[in-house]
């Protein structure tokens, strides 16, 4: 199940993160897709900060579940990730979207994936792999952020 060369993380570890996401999902505020989804963020300090996807009456100002967890862990001054963990229900495991991912590559290029569903189908990756040649502040001519 795990693949290679991935940042380091045990599958004990893995595993432990994918019962916390399962945990949030039970949080998601999602009434109108019916589509639930938890996350959660393991950090280099130890800490997990879990999400769940909020939607709003105007669509647009609908929230993922993996923003909402990197949101809450900068919020507390974190800002060094190691994985995150999606679950979701459907047939495939839960993958994040493309500004979800964007978002997570602000502060981890190289942050450990782990997607799953409710049936126990799980996938493991890095975001490199999901989010090849990123924009990041590089690309930008500003001093390095704060
Ligand atoms: N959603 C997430 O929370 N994370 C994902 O990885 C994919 C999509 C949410 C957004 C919206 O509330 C619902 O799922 C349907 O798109």
């Amino acid at each position: 199940m795990a693949e290679k060369n991935l940042a380091p993380l045990s599958e004990a570890d893995g595993r432990r993160l994918l019962a916390e996401a399962q945990k949030f999902r039970a949080k998601a505020y999602a009434p109108y897709s019916q589509y639930q989804v938890g996350a959660a963020l393991l950090t280099k300090s130890g800490r997990i900060y879990g999400g769940c996807n909020i939607e709003n009456a105007s669509y647009g100002a609908c929230i993922c579940a993996e923003r909402v967890a990197v949101a809450r862990a900068v919020a507390d001054g974190e800002r060094e990730f190691v994985a995150l963990a999606v679950v979701a229900d459907g047939p495939e495991p839960g993958s994040p979207c493309g500004i979800c991912r964007q978002f997570m590559a602000e502060f981890a290029p190289r942050l450990t994936l782990i997607m799953a569903n409710l049936e126990g189908k799980t996938r493991w990756g890095s975001l490199e792999q999901y989010l090849p040649y990123a924009f990041s502040k590089d690309y930008l001519e500003v001093e390095e952020a704060e």
